[in-house]
């Protein structure tokens, strides 16, 4: 059966940008699935119209159940958020390169597999839309967050290629990257730090991140809500030529434009000062 409305499959759906974004799709009309590991959060979307698909990017298989049961129950798939993701911080001297790998695995390998799978349906309805979420840490690197930055940066390059990859066949590829936003990610991301650093010789620099960036009554408390993430998906998912690129959140365009504007040595500064 081929559904009558849209479609679109986020994930990351079970918290923050995700869950926002599966919320907003669905009351605009899409048929949205809702991925993410967490079955119970997952149920919650219900009520907003969002089917739950229990899925964790580490999983090959998990990766091709969801794909094809979308295909047998919805026959198409018009957008994919690849928007699941988590922040592996500490010092690259520190996290055990098993994490490291683990960081990609799931930024930057399950997305990619996800496209594979996706891009049959795609190709097969004449195009569809797939939106990247990267972030500003996709183009601006501070201490402690090596791996992080590293596949947030693979994904910025990556996306680019699939662009004119897949141009010829009407799927367009959208980045977006958001800048601080209220969600579970900035607490997983400090709580990665201490693991892995909090106790040795970066232990200072940890608790400059906790006071600074990451603190969570600081930075994370005036960081945007995740729904103004949501609204820019919601608005490149649906235009025939979205911009390549939508940087939005707090502290997204200054740090873009900094990065831009100042060499290595003063971003250097102003990202250390930032980070605590
Ligand atoms: N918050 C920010 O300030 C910010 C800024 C820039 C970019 N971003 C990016 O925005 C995206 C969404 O993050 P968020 O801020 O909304 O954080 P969040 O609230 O922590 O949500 C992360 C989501 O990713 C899912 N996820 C993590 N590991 C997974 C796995 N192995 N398999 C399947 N799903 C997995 C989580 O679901 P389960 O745990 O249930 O699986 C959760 O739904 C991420 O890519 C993040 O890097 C966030």
């Amino acid at each position: 059966m081929t559904s009558t409305q849209p479609v679109a499959l986020v994930t990351g759906a079970s918290s923050g940008i995700g869950a926002a974004t599966a919320r907003r799709l669905a009351a605009a009309g899409y048929l949205v699935y809702g991925a993410a590991r967490r079955a119970d959060r997952l149920e919650e979307l219900r009520g907003d119209g969002v089917l739950p698909l229990v899925v964790d990017l580490l999983e090959e298989a998990s990766l091709t159940t969801a794909v094809e049961h979308i295909r047998a129950e919805a026959g198409r798939l018009d957008v994919l958020v690849n928007n699941a993701g988590y922040g592996e911080f500490g010092a690259v001297e520190d996290v055990p390169i098993a994490q490291a790998r683990r960081q990609f695995e799931v930024n930057l390998f399950g997305l990619a597999r996800l496209v594979q799978l996706s891009l049959p349906l795609m190709r097969a309805q004449g195009g569809g839309t797939i939106i990247n979420i990267s972030s500003v840490a996709g183009r601006v690197a501070g201490p402690l967050g090596a791996w992080y930055h590293a596949s947030k940066f693979a994904l910025e390059g990556f996306s680019d290629s699939l662009r004119q990859e897949l141009a010829p066949f009407g799927v367009r590829v959208v980045v977006v990257q958001p800048g601080a936003i209220r969600t579970e990610w900035g607490a997983h991301a400090l709580d990665s730090a201490r693991d892995a650093s909090g106790a040795g010789r970066y232990s200072r620099r940890v608790d400059g991140l906790a006071r600074g960036i990451l603190n969570p009554h600081g930075t994370q408390r005036r960081a945007s809500s995740p729904e103004v993430i949501a609204a820019v998906i919601e608005r490149a998912a649906k235009a025939r030529r979205p911009r390549t690129r939508y940087a939005l959140g707090h502290m997204a365009r200054v740090g873009l434009t900094a990065r831009r504007l100042l060499s290595d040595r003063l971003m250097d500064q102003a990202t250390s000062r930032l980070m605590g």
